[in-house]
């Protein structure tokens, strides 16, 4: 490297802090827009979706992946690191893709997968090829077993989607994947590991995009030194001795990755999704690594005063002291929506109410999105960025009765069909009230969307002034418009009402409670409902000015 790199689609004004603030949204690509008629959404259905994004006002998009791969987990095992799925199209695609959100001053981050490959990948297709021994196996975790014969799996660890993580190969080695066994881990104690994913964020930093979102990056470091010691992703220590997640040496890696993304010019940015206790998730997003990590405390929490200021208060703290800027995400692509979430009762089980279809307990859908809307706007107001998964925009619910033989999560198989998994929230979204797909694209969808989800579409609410579209349009441009400094004050508030200012009288109050309150002094700028008789309704947000 002699210099910064500055790929010709840049924006010409690079800002290299973009990410500390930005309204990020999550396309889910699959799922997003079918430009040509296969069912599966793809990479030119995205581009042609741009306007749309930039209408809505969003900073930046982040693209799950998008790679080859045989979908034995929604794209989240690749089968080439540098390439396109050619069902979702070629590498030119991307580019255009790239040029288009560039041209509309939209950052373009993607998912890197580190912690394993899929099982098509050419390296583990060499690996099994080569046996036991070979250097091709090193690049992975291959371990005789245990037991007489080596007939059982090394070590008792389970991997996420239920099941030993270890699967047997013919020769009788095991190897260890912390997800499917499609999944295999790759070893990070290999240099040649290192340099592939180098190349990787090279090859797509070249490319124009703007930063990468960090798969498992708690999980790279393993402890695998026999005897194996048990793990306990659940509840991991706060002193980084679990065997698995999130250990010191993670953090070796992720300061190799900073070096090259600073290579740029702007640095790439970069967040880790690592499901670290709080204190040490922050590690992750030390301006020495990635600069920020996934904070899903909220997402977790219940729709109550308490958990959201106590939250909030703790994640800018360690935000702070970090030197990260925080991040707000209320949906994904792997959990209920939290329109569906917050219209459920607190302590409901979501995925035994899945195995329901839905039906039991009953879900209350306007008091849920109605919630949702209060919760989103109150995260709008919040220092840091914001992330905002495709389709909550539209007030979408879960679809909880996707009929089981068209279920793909490999959660519903691995589970041995008693958890039904995240597909729920991964149909693909409306455009149109009408069409074979709602505007989707020509055919049906790969995954069936509700019959009644033409009155979700963008067609349906985009000039509906009520609409929860037009709530997020007018939240993003109002926060973009005032949004200045990484602070916010504490506001006293009546009970129930969790009110802060951020700066110039912008401020934000959300009550909690189910009776109204006096709306607080000051223009309105925006509500996440309807306010009556100059007060603020209960579960509903107001922004002040
Ligand atoms: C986290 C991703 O968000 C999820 O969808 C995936 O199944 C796992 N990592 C494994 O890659």
């Amino acid at each position: 490297m002699t210099g910064p790199r500055t790929p010709a689609s840049t924006p010409a004004t690079p800002d290299a802090q973009w990410w500390r603030q930005a309204v990020v949204y999550q396309v889910y690509p699959r799922s997003f827009a079918d430009s040509n008629g296969d069912g599966l959404g793809d990479v030119a259905g995205i581009t042609s979706r741009v306007p749309y994004l930039a209408e809505l006002g969003v900073d930046a998009i982040w693209l799950s992946p998008f790679f080859p791969s045989p979908l034995a987990d929604g794209g989240y095992d690749v089968a080439d690191y540098r390439d396109v799925d050619p069902r979702l199209g070629t590498l030119d695609d991307v580019d255009e893709l790239i040029a288009a959100a560039h041209a509309h001053d939209i950052r373009v981050i993607v998912d890197v997968v580190p912690n394993h490959t899929s099982d098509e990948h050419e390296w583990f297709r060499a690996a099994l090829a080569a046996g036991p021994g070979s250097p091709e196996r090193a690049r992975y975790v291959f371990r005789e077993g245990a037991g007489v014969d080596g007939e059982l799996p090394p070590s008792d660890w389970v991997a996420n989607f239920g099941g030993s993580a270890w699967t047997r190969v013919p020769d009788g080695q095991w190897y260890l994947h912390l997800f499917a066994p499609e999944q295999p881990d790759l070893d990070w104690t290999n240099p040649e590991v290192h340099a592939d994913f180098e190349h990787t964020l090279r090859f797509w930093s070249d490319r124009g995009v703007d930063g990468f979102r960090v798969d498992v990056a708690h999980g790279l470091a393993k402890d695998l030194l026999e005897p194996y010691r048990p793990s306990n992703e659940q509840a991991l220590p706060l002193d980084g001795s679990d065997p698995l997640y999130d250990r010191d040496e993670v953090h070796e890696i992720f300061e190799g990755w900073r070096r090259v993304l600073d290579e740029y010019d702007p640095p790439r940015a970069a967040i880790a999704e690592a499901w670290a206790p709080a204190p040490r998730r922050v590690l992750y997003a030390r301006p020495t690594e990635l600069g920020q990590a996934f904070n899903f405390d909220l997402l977790e929490a219940p729709f109550d005063p308490t958990a959201f200021r106590t939250i909030i208060e703790r994640n800018l703290a360690m935000s702070e002291e970090s030197g990260a800027s925080s991040t707000w995400v209320l949906s994904n692509h792997d959990v209920v929506r939290h329109a569906t979430r917050y219209g459920l009762p607190d302590d409901t089980d979501t995925d035994a109410w899945l195995m329901t279809d839905g039906f039991t307990p009953p879900l209350d859908r306007d008091h849920g999105l109605h919630r949702a809307r209060a919760a989103s706007l109150l995260l709008f107001a919040l220092p840091g960025s914001t992330y905002t998964y495709q389709g909550e925009e539209l007030g979408l619910h879960e679809a909880a009765a996707i009929p089981r033989e068209l279920l793909q999560d490999p959660k519903w198989i691995r589970s041995g069909h008693t958890v039904k998994g995240r597909d729920g929230c991964r149909v693909p979204i409306p455009w149109t009230v009408d069409g074979p797909s709602f505007g989707f694209g020509d055919v049906p969808p790969q995954l069936p969307q509700p019959e009644d989800f033409g009155a979700s579409s963008v067609e349906a609410l985009a000039d509906d002034p009520t609409s929860t579209l037009s709530l997020y349009r007018a939240a993003f441009a109002t926060r973009r418009q005032l949004q200045r400094g990484e602070h916010l004050t504490w506001l006293d508030t009546p009970e129930h009402v969790v009110g802060f200012a951020r700066h110039d009288g912008w401020r934000s109050y959300t009550n909690f409670g189910t009776s109204p309150v006096a709306l607080p002094d000051g223009d309105v700028l925006l509500a996440s409902g309807p306010l009556t008789d100059g007060m603020l309704p209960g579960e509903t947000t107001v922004w002040v000015g």
